[in-house]
């Protein structure tokens, strides 16, 4: 069985007022059209016909990464026409399986459910009931419960329209037979549309039993129409993704306040406090805590590692029982070997810290190798850019960098070395010894401050 799937994907969004296709506004931080094209590949489709139109060449172009069939429908005749535009594509298929652009949370179990339910017929619908179906198409069916036709809002009458239960659009057809429905459907209707319901009566006529299932939740065949839709549908996503993550064992203070744009690959025990946003591939070790207002984007934090509130970390590694923050930035290409700790305002790009070194207060490591047990004093900058290149620093193990010092590179500080507060190395700082290069403090003998004259004094 070769299954074919149609997205339609053609849709202005007039009601987003952008200038950006509907379908490429992100929801979780990726396109719509993507979650929708996911779930498509979820079900093993052999071929994926997407229907774009609003936005040109941009959609496909966004979505290269995709393998998937895209057709131009120039002009919107309605989803019928839509449909039709994808059919030539799919000629090789035995069943169709229509899915939206602009609804995103579409569930593949659902979609399962629906061709299980459909296995013996050539025509099956996904329906829900709704306690306010206005808009939708609604399920007209007879005494025996069959479903006999579907009647859109603007075509229905004043009974028809208390029906609770409504076409939420999806449906999978026998890929002949919805050719054959498709060429015999007309645009005499209140939109002048061609509506790809319309397949539903000629099926009918043919004496076609309608299969129909249901979705777990209604927000699965939610579509987004404007930006209030949108931000209700990202809600219910990060719902469930959150207690995707607290049934494996996550600890999050408050689900409400936790978004993830990406994956989250977590430990037992991982505790993870309010406002934290995870972007892209993110590990965290057992018995990781992640404070308040994180942003924490394709990391990894080994075991037992603690990071406090207000930290941002991209791109880099931290090892196990390390300590971060609070206020922290580690930038890409940090590696922080186990039981590091980086405080209060301290910025960390593409270095190494050894095991057990310290960087605490206000500081700027930049390029640089740092080995074990070393202490960087307070306001240290590596000073790693000379305005054209990027140059290394080198701390040895067990070094001592006094406060304010300025480490011009490339410069290296040797094992066990100290530099005095305040200075301004630029070169080689042999290992062992104390090396201070700020001028010596003198004392003025019977200096006095100039004073302020008082009024009238001239
Ligand atoms: C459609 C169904 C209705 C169902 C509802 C569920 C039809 C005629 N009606 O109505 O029974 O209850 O969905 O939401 O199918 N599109 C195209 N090209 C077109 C027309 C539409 O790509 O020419 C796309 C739109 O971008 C949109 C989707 O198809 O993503 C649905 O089209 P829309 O016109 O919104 O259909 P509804 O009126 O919502
Ligand atoms: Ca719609």
């Amino acid at each position: 069985m070769k299954l074919g799937v149609v997205v339609l994907a053609a849709g202005k969004g007039k009601r987003m007022r952008s200038r950006i296709p509907k379908v490429l506004h992100p929801l979780a931080g990726r396109p719509l059209l993507a979650h929708v094209l996911d779930t498509a590949q979820a079900l093993g489709a052999a071929r994926v016909c997407v229907v774009y139109g609003y936005g040109g060449e941009l959609v496909p172009q966004r979505m290269a990464d995709y393998d998937c069939v895209w057709v131009e429908q120039a002009e919107q005749q309605g989803t019928g026409h839509a449909v039709m535009q994808a059919m030539p594509s799919l000629r090789d298929m035995d069943r169709i399986l229509v899915l939206y652009g602009d609804v995103p949370l579409m569930e593949p179990t659902t979609l399962q459910h629906l061709m299980d339910a459909a296995v013996d017929t050539d025509l099956g619908m996904l329906t829900a009931t709704f306690d306010d179906p206005t808009g939708y198409g609604r399920i007209v069916r007879d005494k025996t419960g069959q479903v006999v036709r579907i009647v859109e809002q603007q075509d229905a009458t004043e009974a028809e329209l208390r029906i609770g239960e409504a076409n939420t659009g999806f449906l999978v057809a026998d890929r002949a037979r919805l050719d054959d429905w498709l060429a015999r459907i007309e645009n005499r209707n209140a939109q002048g549309e061609y509506y790809l319901t319309d397949v539903f009566a000629l099926a009918v006529q043919e004496g076609v039993e309608i299969a129909t299932s249901h979705p777990r939740t209604l927000d699965e065949v939610y579509g987004v129409n404007d930006r209030i839709q949108l931000a209700a549908l990202e809600r219910a996503f990060q719902r469930r993704r959150a207690e995707a993550l607290m049934r494996d064992g996550v600890t999050l203070a408050d689900p409400a306040r936790f978004d993830i744009r990406g994956r989250l690959h977590a430990g037992e025990d991982v505790s993870i406090d309010v406002n934290v946003v995870i972007e892209g591939e993110v590990r965290l070790g057992a018995g990781v805590s992640i404070g308040p207002n994180c942003l924490l984007r394709d990391c990894e934090l080994g075991p037992g590692t603690e990071v406090f509130a207000n930290c941002v970390i991209e791109g880099a590694v931290v090892g196990a029982d390390a300590r971060i923050g609070p206020f922290s930035r580690l930038r890409p290409e940090a590696v922080l070997a186990d039981e590091v700790h980086v405080g209060n305002f301290v910025e960390l790009k593409k270095s190494q810290v050894g095991e057990g070194s310290k960087v605490n207060h206000l500081t700027y490591v930049g390029d640089a190798r740092i080995g074990c047990d070393v202490n960087v004093g307070a306001g240290t900058i590596t000073c790693n850019y000379d305005g054209a290149a990027k140059h290394l620093t080198v701390i040895e193990d067990r070094a001592f960098i006094g406060s304010n010092a300025s480490l011009v590179a490339p410069v290296e500080i040797g094992a066990g070395a100290t530099v005095g507060a305040g200075s301004v190395v630029c070169r080689k700082v042999p290992a062992g010894k104390l090396t201070v290069t700020r001028a010596k403090q003198t004392t003025v003998e019977g200096w006095q401050r100039p004073r302020k004259q008082g009024p009238g004094s001239g």
